[in-house]
């Protein structure tokens, strides 16, 4: 039986056995000699042909699997180029960079990969940082970049209408070519209906007026989806709905269907699956729900490609399941937003939930009772408060001094800008492997870490020095073909022992 699943890339035939009444699987027909009957058989199984073929043909990847976006240059260079290279697409992490930064990354991986090679960028909406959202996607307009994945937005904004529908023109068959292709990713139904529906009117002709758009994009625009690829995302690392994947994915799925009916579109939007994937099992999951292609996050962190420390990888290798938390997140805090993190060998969570609770329980830094002040300078800021606030007033006189006008107004804010400080500061210290303060590290993750690191427990897979971008999914991605294969023998009535859902990670090559 293990043979047969594994060397799923051949025909696996299932006979019974007249002798006994019992079903088996083969990878040949030989018992036909013996009196046995075939009842079925199974053609070979590609890696590469899980998902939507139209992926592959869109996007030009071999595999339909994506090395997701993490935020402040995690998804780093390297990680997007040994994703491109083993077939995979990988998106840039450009949250929370300058735009000189993206800009360097951009030129270093278009020239590394070349024009052939699919790779792409993050746009994450900055409601409080129009200019920046704008100049981002000028930045990307400019550098040619092909693929977008826009997170963050809960309402359809023009930047991201007018990066989707530039270059938009009718090919020599009369279709509608689309050069920029905007992946949507989304955790509530009501926001995928935004990013699948077509665009108001009024906003396309907006654009026109301000010179974004031309009138001949727009006319093409017209009926059009904003984006063809939707990210559905459950319960993940960082920023989270925490929503279980076979509650989400069927509903959004489902309405992709119902508004490409609705507006009579040629193609139905491609639906993939972010969140919890960390197994072959989960992958092999994903695609049987009928996702498009997958979106891998939390593992790719802990990849040598990833730009955080070999520290912080290091306690991501150490993480079980349960072994993340939700934490106030640093840029959405007063809003009480919430990210998703690391809990074990660090004291962030905890730290996290104190600030949030002072600034519930508080109106100014000033209403914190002394003790508490004391308790905060020495322990989680390690500098007299005034000293923070002299810092924040250093950073927003640069980057956005409406800020601190409002902090002048309204002392609350003040205490939210301080705080921030450190919820800021605590993701780029594991990045740069800060050692002084390695309890206080934010490191986003969800639960696919845990599930990973179980996975690959004794393998080679399990150090994080092992740990390619390349080799985590091409083992998810195989392994997943064996889960897959067990499951098609088990859905001929073949009684297939739970082993044969096993697949331990071995170092893998692209044939
Ligand atoms: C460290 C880290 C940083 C992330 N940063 C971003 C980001 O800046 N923008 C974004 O859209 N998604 C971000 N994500 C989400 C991932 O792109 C991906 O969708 C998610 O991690 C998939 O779920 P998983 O973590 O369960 O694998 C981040 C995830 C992690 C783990």
């Amino acid at each position: 039986m293990g043979e047969t699943v594994r060397e799923f890339r051949r025909t696996a035939y299932v006979l019974h056995d007249p002798a006994d009444g019992t079903m088996f699987a083969a990878l040949d027909d030989g018992a036909v000699a013996r009196g046995c009957a075939v009842v079925g058989s199974l053609p070979p199984l590609y890696p590469e042909w899980f998902g939507g073929r139209s992926f592959g043909e869109v996007h030009g990847t071999r595999f339909a699997y994506v090395v997701g976006e993490m935020a402040r240059g995690i998804a780093s260079t390297r990680l997007v180029i040994e994703a491109g290279r083993a077939g995979a697409i990988g998106f840039f992490g450009a949250g929370g960079l300058t735009l000189a930064k993206v800009e360097g990354a951009l030129e270093e991986i278009g020239r590394e990969l070349g024009a052939d090679v699919p790779w792409g960028c993050n746009l994450i909406h900055s409601p409080s940082e129009p200019d920046t959202e704008a100049a981002l996607v000028e930045l990307l307009l400019r550098r040619g970049v092909r693929r977008v994945c826009v997170s963050a937005f809960m309402a359809l904004q023009p930047t991201v209408v007018r990066y989707a529908f530039t270059g938009l023109r009718r090919g020599d068959d009369g279709a509608v070519v689309r050069p920029n292709h905007v992946f949507a990713k989304i955790s509530r139904p009501e926001v995928a209906r935004q990013f699948l529906a077509p665009v108001p009117a009024e906003l396309l002709a907006a654009l026109v007026a301000q010179g974004k758009l031309t009138a001949e994009e727009a006319a093409l625009a017209a009926g059009l989806p904003v984006a063809e690829d939707i990210t559905v995302e459950a319960d993940s690392g960082g920023h989270t709905d925490n929503r279980p994947l076979p509650a989400l994915f069927p509903l959004i799925q489902q309405l992709a269907l119902e508004l490409a009916r609705e507006f009579g579109y040629a193609r139905v939007p491609r639906v993939g699956a972010a969140g919890g994937l960390g197994t072959p099992a989960a992958i092999a999951a994903a695609f049987q729900m009928g996702a498009a292609y997958v979106v891998t996050g939390s593992v790719n962190q802990s990849a040598v490609e990833a730009g955080l420390s070999a520290e912080a990888k290091e306690l991501l290798a150490q993480a079980g399941l349960a072994d993340c938390t939700m934490a106030p997140s640093a840029d959405m805090f007063e809003l009480g937003v919430k990210v998703q993190v690391l809990r074990k060998g660090t004291f962030f969570p905890q730290r996290a939930a104190k600030l949030y609770e002072l600034y519930q329980a508080h109106a100014s830094l000033e209403d914190i009772p002394a003790a508490e002040r004391e308790k905060l300078e020495k322990e989680l800021f390690r500098r007299p408060l005034a000293e923070v606030w002299a810092g924040c007033v250093e950073f927003f006189q640069k980057r956005d001094p409406r800020e601190l006008v409002e902090a002048e107004r309204n002392p609350r804010h003040r205490m939210a800008l301080v705080f921030r400080w450190y919820l800021g500061l605590s993701s780029h210290w594991p990045i740069v492997g800060e050692a002084t303060r390695r309890l206080d590290y934010q490191i986003w993750c969800g639960p696919a870490i845990g599930s990973f690191n179980q996975w690959v427990a004794g393998s080679f897979l399990a150090p994080p020095a092992g740990r390619t971008v390349a080799q985590i999914a091409l083992n998810l991605m195989e392994g997943a073909a064996v889960v897959t294969r067990a499951a098609q023998l088990r859905s001929y009535g073949v009684p297939v022992p739970a082993s044969a859902f096993e697949f331990r990670p071995r170092p893998l090559r692209l044939a």
